[in-house]
């Protein structure tokens, strides 16, 4: 009966897609492409702490993106910090956070591409490297969602209220070297309010090598 044969088609096309399936890597919005972002080993003792945060990454496209260690810093593209707590147990002066990177590739050609903030190699100068965090104005990146939870002592929430868009962040970086920054890198953010250090975070995918990639896609 016709009934019957689509039933039997179905069967024999179901089990098809399937397969097809495993063959590509998985990308599920939430689970895959994640960040996790986790206090610095050793800096445990500063006044602003977190708890199971992490970011979501997305291409330019708004498109979850991922590699092999989870979430895919993509740009143009985006980021947004959506889960975990961050606890802040001192009252700043949000306006004159300093956000200094360290960060490293894994290929012996670029290797450290900052260090606290200081430019290592001739890819980028200090303004990549160390840059006002809540300057909404001048800031590479839209952190006050953050900022403003400095000014005031608590236990905050972030979701999906706590944007992290990444458009202007790669900006310093010259245009003809951009697509060096495609691979396999080790990132941590000091920020600081003159020398008082408020906290150090160190960015990781879902898998515990310590590694997260970058890629930077065709369209910028
Ligand atoms: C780092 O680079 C080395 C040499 O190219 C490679 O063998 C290793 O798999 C890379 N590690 C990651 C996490 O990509
Ligand atoms: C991960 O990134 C590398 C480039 O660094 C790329 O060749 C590879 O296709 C990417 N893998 C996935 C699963 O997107």
């Amino acid at each position: 009966s016709p009934s019957l044969m689509l039933v039997s088609l179905l069967v024999i096309i179901l089990p098809a897609l399937a397969s097809a399936q495993v063959e590509w890597p998985k990308c599920d919005d939430k689970s895959d492409n994640v960040v996790r972002i986790f206090n610095s080993p050793g800096s445990q003792q500063l006044p602003v702490q977190l708890n199971g945060a992490s970011m979501t990454t997305y291409d330019a496209n708004f498109q979850p993106a991922c590699n092999t260690t989870g979430g895919d810093i993509t740009f143009p593209g985006e980021a947004s910090v959506n889960q975990g707590t961050m606890t802040v147990t001192q009252k700043f002066d949000a306006r004159f956070v300093t956000m200094r990177l360290t960060m490293k590739k894994n290929d012996t050609e670029i290797g450290w591409m900052c260090i606290d903030g200081v430019a290592q190699n001739g890819l980028v100068d200090n303004t990549f490297c160390t840059f006002d965090f809540c300057d909404s104005y001048q800031s590479v990146i839209y952190a006050m969602p953050i900022c403003d939870a400095l000014t005031q002592p608590g236990v905050y929430k972030l979701d999906e209220k706590t944007p992290f868009p990444i458009y202007f962040f790669f900006n310093p970086i010259p245009y003809e070297d951009r697509n060096l920054m495609t691979g396999m890198w080790k990132i941590s953010a000091r920020a600081s309010l003159g020398d008082v250090v408020i906290f150090d975070w160190t960015f990781m995918g879902t898998d515990d090598s310590g590694w997260v990639h970058i890629t930077k896609t065709g369209v910028q």
